[in-house]
C-alpha cells in the first residue's frame, strides 16, 4: 500500500513511524514533513492548504490512502476533492470536520444525539455574552466558535477577562464549567462503526502545577491507571457511537478520527470538545504502544470496512510524552535557535515538530519544537526514560513541564 500522510508536526512524525511498522505498507510519502520525518519517509515540500496541489501529488505517486493529520486541510475540504477523484482518505469531509471547526455545530450535534456535554449558550453580542456569563457564574468558560489552534478558549474567574475574550470573536460559545479530570479518547470510524483507542491524558497548561496559559498540549501519558474500568466502553456507548450515528443520519458521515475530549465530573462523563483528527501530543504517547498494523486499520476505516476489524492490540507498557517548547511559547515563541543533544536512550523516541535544518544543523522553527516519548513497565519508568532523553537536549531558553504523569505515577506506585 502506498500512503501519503499530510502534515508536519510531532503527531505526523509518530504516525509516520507507526505506519512504517505495518508490513502492508510499501511506500510512505509525507507532505510537507519535517527533518525528523525525512529520516523515515519521502517528504514533498508542497503547500498542503492547496487542495489541487495535494491531489496532483497523490495522483502522481499513485497513492492508495491519504491520511490527513492537521485540522486545517480537513476544514478546507481536502478529503472531498480527493474522494471525488477516487482516492481513499482517512479524515472527515469538510461538512463532518465542522465537529471541530465550529463549537456551535458540535453542541447542536451533541444535543441531537443525546451526548452529555456542558450546558451552553452561543452568543453574538455583548448583551448575550453578559447574560450567559451571569447565568453560569464563575469560573467562566468562553470559546471562540471557529478554529483557533488551542488559543480560542479562556477559563477564568475574572468576568472582565471573560467579556474581553468573548468580544474578540463574532460568535462565541459560553458554557458551564466542568470540574474533574480530563481524558482524551479517540475513536476510529468508517462512518458507521467506531473502534476506540486507549484513553490518554493531555496537559494543556504551559507550566508545572497546571499553571500558565492554555497551550496545544505540553505532554501526555497512557494508559491511565486511575481511570474507571468501564471508561472506554461507556464513552463508546454514550459519546462515540451516538455522534457517529447522528453524523450519518444527517447525511454527513464522519470517516476518520473522532477525538473526544472528556471531563470525568461527579455528574458523569461529559464532552469538553470534539476534534476531527489525531490529537497532539496524545498520538505520540499512544502509537508507540499500538501493536495493530496502522496502515491497514486506517485503510479499512477509509473504505468502509471496519465491521471486520478486531479490537486493537496494545503493548502492556506505559508511555509518557513530554513536549519541548521554545522560549516564549505559547504567547510569542522565539525560533531560529540551534538544537543539540538529541540522542534518545533505549525505549525512548524523539519526534520533531517545529524544527528545520539549516547548514546541516537542526534549528527551532516553531513553538512546540520536539516531543519525547518514553516507554516503561510502569509510568515511573516511562517518565524516567522520557525525562532522561529530553534533559540531554539543549535549546536556548526552552522549557518543558517536569510534572507530566507525576501524580499518576505516584498513585500507581502507591497501589
Ligand atoms: P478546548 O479547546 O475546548 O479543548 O478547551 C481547551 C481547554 O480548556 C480544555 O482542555 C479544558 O482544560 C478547558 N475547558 C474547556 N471547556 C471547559 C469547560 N466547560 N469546563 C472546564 N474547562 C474547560
Ligand atoms: N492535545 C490537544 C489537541 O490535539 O488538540
Amino acid at each position: 500500500m502506498r500512503v501519503l500522510l499530510i502534515g508536519s508536526g510531532g503527531r505526523e512524525h509518530a504516525l509516520a513511524v507507526a505506519l512504517n511498522r505495518d508490513p502492508s505498507l510499501t511506500e510512505l510519502h509525507v507532505a510537507p514533513g519535517n527533518p525528523g520525518i525525512e529520516e523515515v519517509a519521502l517528504c514533498h515540500g508542497i503547500n498542503i492548504d492547496d487542495n489541487v496541489e495535494v491531489l496532483r501529488l497523490a495522483k502522481e505517486l499513485q497513492i492508495d490512502l491519504v491520511v490527513v493529520g492537521p485540522e486545517k486541510p480537513l476544514v478546507n475540504g481536502l478529503t472531498d476533492l480527493l474522494r471525488a477523484s477516487g482516492i481513499a482518505c482517512f479524515g472527515p469531509s469538510k461538512a463532518a470536520a465542522e465537529l471541530e471547526g465550529s463549537k456551535d455545530f458540535a453542541k447542536k450535534v451533541m444535543s441531537d444525539a443525546g451526548v452529555p456535554t456542558a450546558k451552553s449558550f452561543t452568543c453574538a453580542n455583548r448583551q448575550e455574552v453578559e447574560a450567559a456569563l451571569d447565568s453560569f457564574g464563575a469560573p467562566y468558560v468562553v470559546k471562540h466558535d471557529g478554529l483557533a489552534a488551542g488559543k480560542g478558549v479562556v477559563v477564568t474567574d475574572d468576568r472582565e477577562i471573560a467579556i474581553a475574550h468573548a468580544l474578540q470573536s463574532d460568535r462565541v460559545v459560553i458554557e458551564e464549567f466542568l470540574d474533574g479530570p480530563e481524558v482524551s479518547l479517540f475513536g476510529i470510524s468508517d462512518g458507521i462503526h467506531v473502534i476506540p483507542m486507549q484513553p490518554a491524558q493531555d496537559f494543556k497548561r504551559a507550566y508545572d502545577g497546571d499553571l500558565g496559559p492554555n497551550t496545544g498540549g505540553m505532554g501526555a501519558y497512557s494508559p491511565l491507571p486511575w481511570a474507571p474500568d468501564d471508561l472506554v466502553e461507556q464513552t463508546l456507548r454514550e459519546v462515540l457511537n451516538p455522534t457517529i450515528q447522528e453524523m450519518a443520519a444527517r447525511g454527513t458521515p464522519f470517516v476518520g478520527l473522532l477525538y473526544a475530549g472528556l471531563a470525568l465530573t461527579n455528574k458523569g462523563t461529559k464532552v469538553i470538545e470534539f476534534n476531527a483528527r489525531f490529537g497532539d501530543p496524545e498520538t505520540q504517547v499512544l502509537l508507540p504502544r499500538l501493536n495493530t498494523p496502522l496502515a491497514d486499520l486506517l485503510f479499512r476505516a477509509a473504505t468502509g470496512k471496519l465491521n471486520s476489524q478486531e479490537e486493537l492490540e496494545w503493548s502492556e507498557k506505559s508511555a509518557v510524552t513530554v513536549v519541548l517548547a521554545s522560549s516564549g511559547y505559547p504567547a510569542a515563541p522565539i525560533t531560529g535557535e540551534p538544537i543539540l543533544g538529541i540522542a534518545p536512550i533505549d525505549q525512548s523516541f524523539v519526534y520533531h515538530a517545529g524544527t528545520t535544518r539549516r547548514d546541516g544543523i537542526l534549528h527551532s522553527s516553531g513553538g512546540r519544537v520536539l516531543s519525547v516519548t518514553g516507554l516503561g513497565e510502569d509510568l515511573t519508568e516511562a517518565r524516567d526514560r522520557a525525562y532522561r532523553t529530553i534533559s540531554a537536549i539543549t535549546l536556548r531558553d526552552s522549557h518543558y513541564r517536569s510534572d507530566i504523569a507525576l501524580n499518576a505515577a505516584i498513585a500507581e506506585k502507591g497501589n
